[in-house]
C-alpha cells in the first residue's frame, strides 16, 4: 500500500496570505515518517511546483478572483491526483485552500468515475461565480464540479463530473444565503452543527454512508477542511467559525471512514501557520497531521 503526498503550497482561491505554507509545515512537522510507521510506502517527491501567472495578467473574470491562476494550478493538480490513482496509490493532497479540490476530486473521478465525496468544513464551497460575494474561488470548488452555475472558458477542463446525489456534508455552520438555496434545489444531503449535537457524530457519519454509499462499495474522497473543527482545535485557519467539531468528532470522522476500507483519496486542506500566535500554528499543524494518520489507519487501541 502506497501513499503519495501531493504538497500543493497554494493560497490563489482565497485572499489571505500564508495558506500556501501549510503543507511545508505538515511535512516538517515530520507526517511522512509518521505514515511510514504506520506501514504505508511513502511516495513524496517535494511540494508542487506552480507556474506562476501575475496578477496583471490575471485581472477577474465576473466576480471571479484569480480565475486563470486557480484554473492552470487545479488542472495541473487535476492530472497528478488522477495519475496516482490510477496507479492503484492513495493520494494525500496537503493544501493550500480549498480550491484546490476542484484538482483533486476531479483527479479521482478520472481514475474511479463512481467515486463518493465526503466534504467535512464549516462552509458548503458550493457558491457559484453568481451567488458568490467574496469572489474566492475556494468557497465555489463543489458547484464547479457539479456543473452549476455559468460555465467559463477558463475553465473548459473541468468536467462536471460530480453528481449531486454523491455527496455529503458534515459539520456545516456557515452557509452564504445562495449556497442554502443552491443546497435545498439540488438535495444535496448535508449534516450540519445541529445534526452533529442531535444525532452525535458516529450516527451522523453512518446515515452520511448510507446515503452517498448505501452498499459500502463505492470508492471514497474525502475532503477536509480544517476549518470543520472547532476553532480551539484548530485556530491557524483563514475563514474560522466557532461552534466546531471537537478534536475528536474530527478524528472519529476521519477513523470511521478508514475502517470502511473504501477510502482512495485524502485532502487536508486550509491550514494556514501565519495566522495566530505560534502554540496555535503548532497546535494546528499537529491536529492536521493526526486527522491524515487516523484516515490512514492509526487506532486508539
Ligand atoms: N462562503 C464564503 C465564500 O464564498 C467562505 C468560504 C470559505 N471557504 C473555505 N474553503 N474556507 O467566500
Ligand atoms: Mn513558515
Ligand atoms: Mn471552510
Ligand atoms: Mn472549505
Amino acid at each position: 500500500k502506497t501513499v503519495a503526498i501531493v504538497g500543493c503550497p497554494f493560497s490563489g482561491g482565497q485572499h489571505r496570505v500564508g495558506v500556501d505554507e501549510g503543507p511545508i509545515h505538515l511535512v516538517n512537522a515530520g507526517l511522512t515518517n509518521q505514515l511510514t510507521e504506520l506501514g504505508w510506502n511513502v511516495q513524496f517527491d517535494g511540494h508542487h511546483q506552480f507556474e506562476e501567472i501575475s496578477a496583471a495578467s490575471d485581472p477577474p473574470i465576473g466576480k471571479l478572483r484569480n480565475p486563470r491562476l486557480v484554473s492552470k494550478v487545479t488542472e495541473a493538480v487535476a492530472k497528478t491526483v488522477g495519475a496516482y490513482a490510477k496507479k492503484g496509490q492513495l493520494p494525500v493532497t496537503l493544501g493550500g485552500d480549498h480550491s484546490l479540490a476542484l484538482g483533486t476530486i476531479s483527479g479521482t473521478l478520472s481514475a474511479h468515475p463512481d467515486a463518493c465525496v465526503f466534504w467535512i468544513d464549516a462552509h458548503a464551497d458550493i457558491n457559484t461565480a453568481e451567488t458568490t460575494d467574496s469572489g474566492n474561488i475556494h468557497g465555489m470548488p463543489v458547484s464547479f464540479l457539479l456543473g452549476l452555475g455559468p460555465k467559463f472558458a477558463e475553465f473548459a477542463w473541468v468536467k462536471p463530473a460530480l453528481k449531486t446525489s454523491r455527496i455529503v456534508y458534515i459539520g456545516l455552520r456557515d452557509i452564504d444565503a445562495g449556497e442554502k438555496r443552491i443546497l435545498k434545489e439540488n438535495n444535496i444531503k448535508a449534516f450540519s452543527m445541529h445534526e452533529v449535537d442531535k444525532y452525535g457524530i458516529g450516527k451522523v457519519v453512518e446515515m452520511a454512508l448510507d446515503h452517498v454509499n448505501p452498499n459500502r462499495n463505492l470508492p471514497i474522497h474525502l475532503s477536509f477542511d480544517v476549518d470543520a473543527l472547532d476553532p480551539s482545535v484548530a485556530p491557524s485557519t483563514g475563514t474560522p467559525v466557532r461552534g466546531g467539531l471537537t478534536f475528536r468528532e474530527g478524528h472519529y470522522i476521519c477513523e470511521a471512514l478508514h475502517e470502511t476500507g473504501l477510502l482512495v483519496a485524502l485532502d487536508l486542506m486550509e491550514v494556514n501557520p501565519s495566522l495566530a500566535d505560534a502554540a496555535s500554528v503548532k497546535q494546528t499543524v499537529a491536529v492536521g497531521c493526526s486527522l491524515v494518520r487516523a484516515a490512514l489507519g492509526e487506532t486508539l487501541l
